[in-house]
């Protein structure tokens, strides 16, 4: 298979579903729904929906009827770079090819856009069309991976130790628990949340928890390297900003090079675990190598 293929195709059905489903510019309160469609609907790779795709298809699944979950994770991917950005946190000007959020709407109407998006998740997870297709335990179960991923105990508390460390001399295992909590827990919960659209096993879930721990490292150390060696042109956000504002990163402990083996480790292993599945699982383990190869 042709993983840029398969990335442009999927990428395609989350974008056009998020445009269908966020509320239209012209309906009010009309500000907030400009900064909402502003953030969500300008660019982005959506790797933590085609994740969660990815892994329901490891499993079989293959209908729309998945794609609100999927959805949803971008929403909360999304909220949580329209904060991340604010001058109270990383204070970044460039996002996704164009001007932050805050730079256009102002910061409060970027804290409550992001409120917005991150609430909308939810409600996108526990919608009743679809019904038929998904029991309310398993919207349950999804639900409660979204808030495990996002919240005190995933994102949120991540981004916490991530400020926190700012210009603090921290070790190594401090900053591989950084990257987990900020940044890999969003992804395992896209992953364990296409698993159970899938209907795993618990040998499967673990299996596939596994792999998604792995690869939410790698994809944090790519994106600590591609700060140091990209440009604002590639990245569509700027370059240089984590030593410009005291962030210890997997390079600034092992150079780029070293980190980037780091990485590949990682992606090596993310692969391993997925051993016990078939040809369905070929996106995933594309989507391990790609990870680390990308370029923005
Ligand atoms: C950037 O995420 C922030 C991190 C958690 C590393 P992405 O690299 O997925 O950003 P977009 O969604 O493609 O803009
Ligand atoms: C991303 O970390 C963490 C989030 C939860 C948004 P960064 O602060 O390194 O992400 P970028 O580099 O601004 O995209
Ligand atoms: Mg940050
Ligand atoms: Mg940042
Ligand atoms: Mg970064």
């Amino acid at each position: 298979m042709n993983i840029q293929t398969y990335l442009d195709q999927q990428r395609q059905r989350v974008d056009r579903f998020l445009e269908q489903i966020v509320p239209q510019a012209s309906a009010q309160p009309q500000r907030l729904y400009e900064s909402m469609r502003y953030s969500l609907l300008g660019g982005g790779k959506r790797i933590r929906p085609i994740l969660t795709i990815a892994a329901a298809q490891a499993l079989g699944y293959e209908d729309d009827a998945m794609l609100p979950f999927a959805a949803s994770l971008e929403f909360v991917h999304t909220y949580s770079l329209i904060h991340d950005d604010l001058p109270a946190m990383d204070n970044d000007d460039y996002r996704r090819g164009r001007l932050t959020n805050h730079k256009v709407f102002g910061d409060g109407m970027a804290i409550l856009a992001g409120d917005g998006l991150l609430t909308m998740a939810f409600e996108l997870c526990s919608r009743s069309d679809g019904a038929g297709e998904f029991s309310a335990a398993q919207q349950l179960d999804i639900v409660r991976e979204l808030s495990h991923g996002s919240g005190h105990q995933g994102m949120v508390g991540g981004q916490v130790m991530d400020i926190q460390a700012e210009n603090q001399g921290i070790d190594l295992d401090h900053l591989q628990k950084i990257h987990s909590f900020k940044t890999g827990r969003l992804i395992r919960a896209a992953v364990r949340i296409g698993s159970i659209i899938g209907k795993a096993t618990p040998q499967q879930t673990q299996c596939l928890t596994d792999y998604a721990e792995d690869i939410g490292l790698a994809f944090q150390i790519a994106d600590d390297v591609l700060d140091m060696v990209g440009t604002r042109d590639e990245l569509g956000k700027d370059a240089g900003t984590d030593e410009r504002r005291g962030k210890q990163t997997y390079p600034s402990f092992f150079g780029i090079e070293g980190a980037r083996k780091l990485g590949e480790e990682c992606v090596q292993r993310a692969i391993a675990r997925l051993n016990t599945f078939d040809k369905q699982a070929d996106p995933l383990r594309h989507i391990a190598t790609y990870i680390m190869a990308r370029r923005s």
